[in-house]
């Protein structure tokens, strides 16, 4: 017997409703805010992702060569495919840019609660505008996006890896062990004065080293989501793991979820001109689909599979008729199964009434004789005789209704 491999997962019925459901709710959320989906390869040149991605992630990547010899990667994210796509073909697009994407990723992690190898991101990137207001609605789409999918425990925290760099800088301290140990929230590996700088936000020490700009800057974005009712804390100790980052940044918790609580990052980056772009300045995020999912559902968040409204019982005879009556039927919007197992009326009501279908049509001999067909209501247990036209009048409303 075969067995998935390590850190995949496959999803039955139920939770691919739920999952769909989800989709379509963060869809409907980018889309309220002006953004129009992408696609893009799932392996890229591995070379797209090395040095703009970070460490972490390149020790995590799947890599490969393929038969031709070249240098292959499962993707880690999105944002270095995306602005490859966006140097190779948009540039010329009228700005600003507002993408957005639904799609698997890969990162070879040891699996555990929440953590995956194989695992699916929704996220956006604003291209061509970084005033205080685009970044304050970047990461509003995010906020709105968990809000509207009906989450109600999540933290905001926003930072600034400028300003926090800077001041690394001014002490000497800038190196990506001090960088991971502030990312981990390792308080203790993290000198006193770091740990003062970091967790105090406060706005006289930040100006007293950050570059005066992007105090302006970072303060004028938490403003415009203080005045627009987004919650949020400064958190000047967000260091991102991905390399990218040039200022404002961003993370989304579900403390219920413990160790793996992360399920939202981003913030302003610059890698346009490393793809051999005109420099442009460029935002955005990635939710993390299945950690929001499972947040989602430990506050109560559900989905139904939804059931056939008809299902059709022919007679050996008339397994030719109901077979074309169930494509009328399909055609005109319901959804409709035929009897495919030759089972006899009794254990044939019964699947139905297991599969949930509202509504039976029974082609037998009687009926075939009687040129009728009988419909028999599964909540009711009525059943009567109609003509085909009739049925299927009566059918349409039925199950349009969502009965
Ligand atoms: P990231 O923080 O690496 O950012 O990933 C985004 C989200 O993906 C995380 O917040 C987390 O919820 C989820 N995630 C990460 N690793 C795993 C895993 N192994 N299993 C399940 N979920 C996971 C990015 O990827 C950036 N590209 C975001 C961005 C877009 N920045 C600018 N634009």
């Amino acid at each position: 017997m075969f067995e998935r491999p390590r850190g995949t997962r496959d999803f039955g019925p139920e939770e691919m409703a739920e999952r769909r459901k989800l989709e379509n709710l963060l869809r409907k959320t980018f889309e309220s805010y002006g953004y129009r989906e992408v696609m893009t390869p799932t392996f890229e040149h591995t070379e797209l992702f090395v040095e703009r991605s970070g460490e972490a992630i390149l020790d995590e990547m799947y890599v490969f060569k393929d038969k031709g010899g070249r240098e292959l990667a499962l993707r880690p994210e999105l944002t270095a495919p995306v602005m490859r796509f966006y140097a190779q073909d948009m540039q010329r697009h009228p700005k600003p840019l507002k993408l957005y994407y639904f799609g698997q990723v890969f990162r070879y992690e040891r699996p555990q609660k929440g953590r995956y190898r194989e695992f699916w991101q929704m996220g956006l990137e604003l291209i061509g505008t970084d005033t205080p207001e685009a970044t304050a609605e970047m990461i509003s789409v995010a906020y709105d996006a968990m809000t509207n999918a009906g989450l109600k425990n999540f933290i905001l925290r926003i930072g600034d890896v400028r300003i926090l760099k800077d001041f690394l800088e001014k002490k000497g301290m800038n190196t990506r062990e001090t960088l991971r140990a502030i990312d981990k929230k390792d308080a203790e590996n993290l000198s006193r004065e770091i740990r003062e700088f970091i967790y105090a936000n406060n706005p006289e020490k930040m100006e007293e080293y950050g570059p005066a700009d992007e105090v302006d800057h970072y303060m004028e974005v938490l403003e415009i989501l203080k005045s627009a009712g987004v919650e949020y804390e400064m958190d000047l100790g967000i260091a991102r793991g991905l390399d990218y980052y040039s200022g404002v940044v961003f993370e989304i918790d579900a403390p219920a979820l413990g160790a793996e609580k992360q399920i939202c990052g981003g913030g302003e980056y610059r890698l346009a001109e490393l793809f051999g772009a005109q420099p442009v300045p460029t935002s955005g995020f990635a939710i993390g689909f299945d950690r929001t999912l499972l947040a989602l559902k430990k506050e109560g968040f559900g989905a139904e599979v939804p059931g056939s409204c008809v299902y059709i019982i022919p007679s050996e005879k008339s397994i030719a008729l109901a077979f074309s009556f169930s494509r009328k039927l399909r055609k005109d919007g319901m959804r409709v199964e035929m009897e495919l197992g030759r089972r006899g009326i009794g254990k044939a009501l019964k699947k139905a009434s297991t599969l949930g279908a509202r509504y039976v049509v029974i082609i037998g001999e009687d009926e075939l004789r009687k040129s009728v067909l009988s419909l028999k209501d599964m909540k009711t247990g009525e059943q009567r005789e109609l003509s085909e036209d009739e049925l299927i009048s009566v059918l349409k409303t039925a199950c349009q209704k969502g009965d």
